[in-house]
């Protein structure tokens, strides 16, 4: 982990993306749209990983596509060193799509059987042939193995030849292959072993600290961003309900979807097991094609009243909390934000 540096990479400022519903196959007709990721706003700072937490469908992914540019929005920015990218093309693009870079979820499926590790890896050359001339790319590629702690011997063998988290590890040397400044990881380890999971993430703490890289680290469980997150995002239904430092989510959570998320987290010590809440959540994560009004989590929390279906409670530091010092105060987006109970660690 690195001490952040305040100055941002980049900054995503009321970021919309909503994918059309349409019905009919001769005249298509818009019926309605998947608010899959519904206004959200955060920075990522250099040198840091920025975690972002939540359950499977609530936006995540589609978060990393329009960073990536896979995806256009529907409306908002992504500023990239003052530039907002979503206007861009061309050359321009190109060149900037070549700082931001990605690993995905599942090695599995992300790297293609009928290609060579070496031309899996060195792929990305053929798009920005200034990064490596054709006579140095197949030691470039062997040199991205060796920093990837893989033999470079390997360089003509298949994916099916590796184990799960040696295609991570090919995922990786290919999401360096440019030399980015950014790393979007989304679930990065959730297809592996629980054996092999640290030690692809302790590969990627040592190259962040190697190659000075921002991550932004996406996992649907709160316990796996702990260690490696400098801050954390958590995510409802497409949007950020609480975000802050690791010591402010883990131990000072103020919005009621974070504090029941860490209580579903396990807990290895049985006297702290006992000692800490428990909430269940009742009910589904409602359809993004037809969220609450309001605060979108209204409809499952415990402390909803009437406030929370009339307004929609911004991420900011919340009302009671604005002359608080320490880690409490910190952006939540709940109109009755509270510190959970003492002895209630998880
Ligand atoms: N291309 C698409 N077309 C329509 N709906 C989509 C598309 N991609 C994602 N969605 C929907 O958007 C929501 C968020 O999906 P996603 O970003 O993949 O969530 P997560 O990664 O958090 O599981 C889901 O309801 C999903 O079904
Ligand atoms: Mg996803």
């Amino acid at each position: 982990m690195t001490v952040p540096d305040p100055e941002p990479v980049l900054r995503v400022r009321d970021l919309v993306k909503h994918f059309p519903l349409t019905r009919g196959v001769l005249f298509r007709r818009q019926v309605g749209a998947v608010k899959a990721v519904d206004g959200i706003s955060f920075e990522l700072f250099r040198g840091e990983t920025l975690g972002i937490v939540g359950e499977s469908g609530c936006g995540k992914s589609t978060v990393a596509k329009l960073l990536m540019n896979l995806e256009q929005p529907t409306s908002g920015g992504i500023f990239y060193k003052g530039e907002d990218i979503t206007k861009l093309s061309g050359r321009a693009l190109r060149a900037v799509r070549r700082n931001i870079q990605m690993v995905f979820q599942d090695p599995y499926t992300s790297l293609n059987p009928r290609m060579t590790v070496g031309d899996i890896i060195g792929e990305p050359f053929d798009i920005h042939p200034e990064v490596a001339p054709k006579g140095d790319r197949r030691a470039k590629v062997r040199e991205l193995l060796d920093v990837v702690g893989l033999n470079p011997e390997y360089i003509n063998r298949y994916p099916h030849q590796f184990s799960g988290g040696q295609r991570q590890r090919i995922g990786i040397a290919r999401g360096l292959a440019l030399n980015p400044e950014i790393i979007i990881c989304d679930e990065p380890v959730s297809a592996l072993d629980v054996s092999v999971q640290a030690q692809v993430i302790n590969l990627m703490e040592r190259l962040q600290d190697e190659f000075g890289l921002s991550y932004m680290m996406i996992a649907h469980d709160l316990s796996v961003v702990r260690h490696i997150s400098d801050r954390v995002g958590v995510m409802y239904l497409g949007k950020l309900v609480e975000i802050g430092t690791d010591l402010e989510i883990y131990d000072h959570p103020t919005h009621p979807y974070t504090r029941a998320l860490l209580s579903a987290v396990p807990v290895p010590d049985p006297e702290l097991r006992d000692r800490r809440e428990r909430i269940i959540l009742h009910g589904d994560v409602p359809s993004p094609t037809d969220p609450p009004s309001g605060c979108h989590f209204r409809t499952r929390c415990w402390k909803a009243r009437e406030r929370c279906a009339r307004e929609e409670p911004p991420l900011a530091v919340p009302e009671g909390f604005e002359e608080a010092e320490g880690p409490v105060r910190h952006p939540s987006a709940c109109h009755f934000a509270e510190e959970k109970p003492r002895g209630a660690g998880a």
